[in-house]
């Protein structure tokens, strides 16, 4: 997890310590000759063509930028693209030109912690391969083969995922690690032994299950997982939390599907251990799982370094059903395209693979569905049509829901799908939606935020950010320079960024870059205040956390491009920057209505232009109550 892309190779104190060392100007100059003009240096691209200087070093804040070709980055970018070497080999160069010796800046007592967290690793390797040993061999673990042949595990899948078995016995790995030259102490921080109750002695943690090893991104054993072969409970007994295991930050299985997810372009999410190993005989390889906890910020945020567009294939019960909510909700917040593969009620992916077979869970991932039609679906598929009365519940509850649909298009669409599958009239339906928008649009009016809470308790608020990216109006270029100045904003102060970050969902800036950019910022600002307690980032340390090469660039120039100085009063310009966002998004999405209406006219159906006029006026009331005596600085 805190490892970030290629960039963690070295600790950020010897980067730093080259940045400041060596001078980016004077490197740079090395290539093509600087002139000072104002804040910063100018000359001519050495990466492209050109007879007028638009090529600019920032001393300051140790970036460069060409605003003819849009070439950008810190001085390992630079390093990097003109010598065309990796990120790794212009750190060595650098550190040799300026003299920094990039292990030897490590503290002593960094070393130690490293030597000992080494160790772990070694430790946990080490009763990985035991387990394997003895599940493979051992003669007591023949129960333990059955039970894995009868589940219909193939041998391959045993071998990727490194499964093994720990022997009913209370010494088996104590005994055989401590004759390897690990010590009581170094078991007992893996989580692999316990001290017995007498005080004397220790005792196996792991006796008589079958051993599903867990993994970090790069491989290496960090956890157990051990599941009875029988009915007994616990069901599955986990490592504890360790230095190397936090449940909170794992993904079962990213390390063999990573590859897989990026190639697709998807990932999807389980909730198992034999769930992900199914899958992946199946074929499914970029199916990893949460291990049946709930899906936290940290690993949403592993999950989304891969991809943005995700699949949960949760296991249809009722503690499934909640867990996707939640998890769906911290997803989207790390900005992931989430559906649902909706399982047939009581399976999970593994019993739908082993009854149904390969197409059955094909479909299931085809058809995965949006977040409303996932909800509108657990509500219709309890209902016995038959029942009025349960009908004109579950119609309720469907109004209520899409009523906080932005769209009347696309709550035209539910509610006549609904309308299909109720066996109720869609007009019946429409006056319900109407009726709670127009009370909800009245109380809620002087609210700052379109929200709607239904009865599954997720929060939702109108996103109208696809109507952005198509309008192209006078307001376009505003809100790009307000979102810009707000990302300078951010990385100045943690404070402020988090109060953005309450008010502002990263979905809502207009531009995909300045998403990715504030996603970086909030990495860098968790990754610096986690070990060193920082309370901001400079622009070469956000550069740092950006992964594609056109982000980073353009990211470059923002920091370097406005050579404007920051307000006086960032919490008051953070404050107009996010209003003018938010007021932006809400003319889009008046703009998409006008259109909408005008389409409509004279098709004769007064229904939904008055459904549209009604959310017209609520959104011009808006507009004029809420955001134009914030009209600021900008
Ligand atoms: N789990 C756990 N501890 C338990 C029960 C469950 O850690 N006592 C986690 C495991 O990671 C498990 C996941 O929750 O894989 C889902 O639980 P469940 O559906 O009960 O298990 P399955 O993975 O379906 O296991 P199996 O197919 O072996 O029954
Ligand atoms: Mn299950």
């Amino acid at each position: 997890m805190r490892g970030h892309g290629k960039r963690r190779i070295y600790s950020e104190e010897a980067l730093n310590e080259i940045r400041a060392r060596a001078n980016i100007v004077e490197v740079i100059s090395d290539y093509t000759s600087l002139k000072q003009a104002g804040n910063s240096y100018k000359g001519l691209c050495p990466f492209h063509n050109e007879k007028t200087p638009s090529f600019t070093v920032s001393m300051e804040k140790q970036l460069f930028y060409c605003f003819g070709c849009g070439a950008g980055g810190d001085i390992f970018n630079f390093v990097m693209k003109i010598e065309k070497i990796k990120f790794r080999d212009a750190v060595k160069m650098l550190a040799e030109r300026v003299g920094v010796t990039l292990l030897e800046s490590e503290s002593p007592e960094a070393r130690e912690a490293r030597k000992k967290l080494g160790r772990l690793y070694d430790c946990m390797e080490a009763a990985c391969r035991y387990y394997e040993t003895v599940f493979a061999k051992n003669p007591n673990a023949a129960e333990a083969r059955n039970y894995i042949s009868q589940r219909g595990l193939s041998d391959d899948a045993v071998r990727c995922f490194r499964l093994g078995y720990a022997l009913k016995s209370w010494d088996g790995i104590l005994k055989t690690l401590i004759e390897s030259g690990f010590s009581t102490e170094e078991l007992l921080s893996a989580g692999l032994i316990l001290p017995s109750k007498s005080g004397k002695g220790y005792y196996d943690r792991f006796r008589g299950r079958l051993m599903f090893p867990i993994t970090d991104v790069a491989g290496r054993v960090i956890g157990f997982g051990g599941r009875v072969l029988d009915n007994s409970e616990p069901k599955y007994l986990n490592s504890p939390e360790t230095a190397l295991f936090q449940k909170g930050k794992i993904i079962y299985g990213l390390a063999l599907a990573r590859n897989a997810i990026r190639n697709k372009s998807r990932a999807v999410i389980v909730e198992g251990y034999t769930d992900t190993i199914t899958c992946h005989q199946f074929g499914f390889e970029n199916v990893v799982a949460t291990l049946g906890t709930a899906l936290t910020k940290s690993q949403a945020k592993a999950i989304s370094r891969y991809t943005s567009q995700v699949i949960m294939a949760y296991d249809a019960d009722t503690a499934g059903n909640a867990a996707t909510l939640r998890g769906m909700e911290v997803l989207k917040n790390e900005g992931a395209d989430v559906k649902i593969g909706v399982l047939p009620i009581g399976e999970d992916p593994d019993s739908v693979l082993r009854k149904q077979g390969k197409e059955a869970f094909t479909k299931i991932l085809e058809d995965a569905k949006q977040l409303i039609d996932y909800k509108l679906h657990l509500i219709i598929s309890q209902v016995d049509t038959s029942d009025l009365d349960q009908k004109v519940k579950a119609a309720k509850e469907v109004a209520q829901i899409l009523a906080g649909v932005g769209s009347a298009v696309e709550r035209g669409e539910y509610a006549e799908k609904t309308a299909r599958l109720l066996k109720i009239s869609v007009e019946a339906m429409l006056e319900d939606i109407n009726s709670l928008i127009s009370v909800q649009g009245s109380r809620k009016a002087g609210s700052r935020r379109f929200q709607v809470r239904d009865r599954f308790g997720v929060s939702r608020n109108t996103s109208f950010k696809d109507d952005i990216a198509k309008s192209c109006g006078s307001g376009t270029a505003q809100v790009l320079k307000a979102e810009r100045l707000l990302l300078r904003i951010m990385i100045d102060n943690k404070e402020i960024f988090e109060t953005v970050e309450k008010k502002l969902k990263w979905d809502e800036f207009s531009d995909k870059r300045h998403k990715k950019l504030a996603r970086a910022i909030q990495t860098g600002l968790d990754v610096f205040s986690e070990d060193t307690g920082k309370n901001s980032l400079t622009p070469a340390e956000v550069i740092s956390f950006i992964d594609d090469r056109e982000t980073l660039e353009y990211a470059a120039g923002v920091f370097i491009g406005e050579g404007e100085e920051l307000p006086e009063n960032l919490k008051k310009a953070a404050d107009d920057c996010i209003n003018v966002i938010l007021e932006h998004n809400l003319v889009g999405r008046i703009r998409e209505i006008e259109k909408e209406l005008m389409s409509l006219s004279g098709t004769g159906k007064m229904q939904k232009s008055r459904e549209l006029l009604a959310e017209f006026g609520y959104l011009k009331k808006r507009i004029s109550e809420e955001f134009r005596p914030f009209r600021g600085i900008l």
